[in-house]
């Protein structure tokens, strides 16, 4: 199947499969314009292209025929503006030249097709695995006055509604340029009305869904904490007014990286909207040696006609199977207990193997020792640096407690902060300026800690060594990568002063380098991904940690929000979420163990709370959770996810799984507040075959229409506040 094409004497090039369509243009002067992205078009007409218009200034760039006004690249529709010639909106590139100009003037050059999709070089990547999945397109465009070459690649899947791009930029001229600015995607679509959706949050409250109508101006959602960040995930969504979870447009964007991004909207004076994703360039710059070249992270563009659900399910399956690697990439994950809630640092090897009993005779599979089995670290204060188990406190050493664990047949995990350290250790005793810092300034804390400059090798290398002491003697099998604090003081003692503004960035490149030399090498590991709860939840980190934990908040009502809005775009098979105490430890709100089971199974199910201290009554309910996990696991974590009701709108929450011949489904309906003679609500299931014949929960029988169309009462009422039900839904045949 032929993905890509170059129509010669249109000079348009069209990616295209079964569903959807991507055309650019050459246009007058060789510039690039953006013609199309949306549902599959067979053959694209040249009269579509962007109408000749003279608009007042709107300026024509130069070697335009005298009198010719009607060209100007503050109207055309492009792929990768830049500024300075006469494109007044906001440019996707940037660089600054010796003689002080930031003005650039990019045009097409070559182009050349790729079966297959090639790695980025030291950035995370969605990926094929037989070359027949996909095609690349690189457009090479050029500035002849600088020498610079910018190659744009665009990957199309043949069976995934997603165009993956990035931009490489190449300094074939003889001086050094300072990139200032370059996006990993422009795109500029016509004037249309449309929404804004996006994931704003904070620690303990990430991803709440956002919409809003897109109006004249710029609109930029980004961070500059170094880090992906709880604040502004990396994600937007344009939607038409009208689309809702099942219907309408909706085109998703996420930017494949973990730093700090830039999601950037405009609506221009034409009510045109110009879209860009990339590094964000406030307190970037980077200097581009002659021969030298650098590579912007992946940005992935989704286009569903099926509403924010066909959108949300195509990134999920992309993400899940083509960003997301290692052997743990697919399987079924355990059923786990982190000690973290039930004891914080509060803990010895006798409590902890209390714990492990107590869970192993639940059933659970994989015991996580959480902060504090290191160093001096009794309190989050010190100790941070040092990775050298504390003896004190667990007598048998952690060798110990990972024998005593697998005795039980469990698996053992342990935590490790490996990006901070504490005033208050060795390591920073001994290299204090291992720490990000400013000279003649003072150092910022954040939860009494310091970030490690990871832009530095050989401060990588010294976390590096002290882990694989770890992982070669004791045997792990799970590992929590947490990150408790955001970038400050960005600053690295040895780099000159031309290259500060590359620390961002490069600190950035040093965690992958060090992410994929230790999941390559620890690949029988499963990793998780954390900072602070959700603060590093992105594409970038699940390159390499299948998954994350979701959010530090383990109440079940705030995390129907956090998980609702996190499933936009990321995998159900990503998201931990644990059972914790009552009451709960964020909110001090009391929920019974029935509604926790059913949201911490709604993603990868654990348990965080004392369950040696739970009554015989609170046990069994456990022992009924951990079984129906085990049966039912594939289906929640691997299956198709319908959200059906939303805890931003009502006092509702409802989604369901189904399994991919659609013989099996799990719905779950929540209720947040009680309704004093309240209507009797009904739930109307997604995602089943509407011919096929099913059982709901061991009794009566409807057909996929029925549960679909009509729905089932939620009936008998459910009784006080903070209530679920489970329907599982299997055919008869
Ligand atoms: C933040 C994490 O999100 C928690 O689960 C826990 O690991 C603490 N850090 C430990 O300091």
């Amino acid at each position: 199947m032929t993905l890509i094409t170059f129509d010669e004497n249109k000079q348009i090039f069209h990616l295209s499969n079964a569903s959807i369509s991507y055309l650019i243009g050459i246009e007058k002067e060789a510039y690039l314009s953006h013609l199309y992205f949306g549902k599959a078009i067979k053959t694209y007409h040249d009269g579509r292209k962007y109408p000749a218009i003279n608009r007042s200034f709107s300026p024509n760039p130069d070697g335009i025929p005298l009198k010719t006004r009607d060209f100007s690249l503050d109207t055309i529709l492009q792929e990768m503006p830049s500024y300075g010639h006469g494109d007044f909106r906001n440019p996707a590139v940037q660089i600054k030249q010796v003689n002080g100009s930031s003005i650039t003037e990019f045009v097409y050059d070559s182009y050349e097709i790729i079966f297959g999709k090639p790695e980025l070089d030291g950035l995370p990547a969605t990926y094929v695995e037989d070359k027949k999945e996909a095609e690349t397109l690189v457009i090479t465009l050029v500035d002849k006055l600088l020498g610079l070459k910018l190659k744009l690649s665009y990957t199309i899947y043949a069976n995934r509604d997603v165009i993956a791009r990035n931009a490489l930029l190449e300094n074939n001229g003889v001086v050094p340029v300072v990139i200032e600015k370059l996006a990993s995607l422009s795109v500029d679509l016509p004037a249309q009305d449309l929404e804004l959706i996006s994931l704003p949050g904070r620690h303990i409250k990430e991803r709440e869904i956002e919409r809003q109508p897109i109006q004249r101006g710029t609109r930029i959602i980004d961070s500059k904490r170094g880090t992906s960040s709880h604040q502004a995930n990396p994600f937007i969504a344009l939607v038409a007014p009208k689309t809702d979870e099942l219907t309408g447009i909706a085109i998703g964007l996420t930017l494949v990286y973990s730093g700090n991004h830039e999601m950037l909207i405009e609506q221009d004076q034409f009510s045109q909207t110009r879209v860009m994703a990339g590094i964000n360039p406030f307190g970037f710059e980077w200097e581009l040696g002659s021969n030298a070249c650098f590579q912007s992270p992946e940005a992935l563009l989704v286009y569903s006609d099926q509403g924010i659900n066909g959108m949300s399910q195509t990134f999920h399956d992309l993400l899940q199977t083509r960003l997301a690697r290692g052997r743990y990439r697919q399987a079924e994950r355990p059923i786990l207990i982190n000690n973290w809630e039930a004891t914080y640092f509060d803990f010895d090897a006798d409590k902890i193997k209390s714990i492990v009993d107590s869970a192993a005779d639940l059933g659970i599979e994989l015991f996580v020792l959480d902060d504090g089995w290191f160093g001096k670290r009794d309190e989050d204060i010190s100790g941070l640096g040092d990775w050298i188990e504390n003896t004190e406190k667990l007598k048998d050493g952690l060798q110990g407690i990972a024998d005593y664990v697998h005795q039980k047949n469990m698996s053992f995990g342990l935590w490790f902060e490996p990006e901070m350290v504490n005033a208050d250790s060795d390591l920073f005793r001994e290299h204090p300026d291992y720490a990000l810092q400013t000279p003649g300034r003072g150092m910022s804390t954040s939860r009494d800690q310091y970030v490690l400059d990871f832009s530095r090798q050989e401060v990588r290398a010294e976390i590096t060594k002290q882990m694989r002491a770890i992982l070669d003697t004791i045997d792990i099998d799970y590992i929590k990568w947490d990150m408790n604090r955001h970038l400050t003081e960005v600053h690295s003692s040895t780099a000159g002063a031309a290259h500060q503004g590359e620390i961002f960035h490069r600190y950035v490149l040093g965690l992958y380098e060090m992410l994929e030399e230790l999941t390559t090498e620890y690949d029988h590991i499963l990793w998780e991904g954390c900072s602070g709860g959700g603060g590093r939840f992105d594409a970038g980190f699940l390159h390499y940690m299948p998954q994350s934990w979701t959010s530090d908040n383990t109440d079940a009502i705030e995390r129907l929000d956090i998980q609702y809005g996190t499933s936009l775009l990321y995998p159900i098979s990503s998201m931990g979420a644990h059972v914790s105490s009552v009451p709960n430890h964020q909110t001090y709100r009391e929920t019974g163990l029935e509604i926790r089971g059913d949201v911490a199974m709604s993603g990868i199910f654990g348990y965080e709370l004392n369950l040696q201290d739970m009554s015989q009554t609170e046990k069994t309910v456990v022992l009924e959770q951990v079984a129906f996990y085990k049966i039912h696991r594939k289906l929640l974590q691997y299956g198709k996810f319908y959200r059906l009701l939303s805890p931003f709108e009502s006092n509702q929450t409802a989604w369901i799984f189904v399994n991919d011949d659609q013989s099996q489904a799990i719905g779950f309906y929540f209720r947040k507040y009680a309704e004093s003679a309240g209507p009797l609500r009904v739930i109307k299931f997604t995602g089943l075959a509407p011919d096929k014949t099913y059982q709901v929960n061991d009794d009566a029988i409807y057909g996929g229409d029925e549960l679909m169309s009509i729905g089932l009462y939620i009936y008998p009422f459910l009784e006080g506040d903070y209530q679920s039900r489970k329907f599982v839904i299997n055919e008869v045949k």
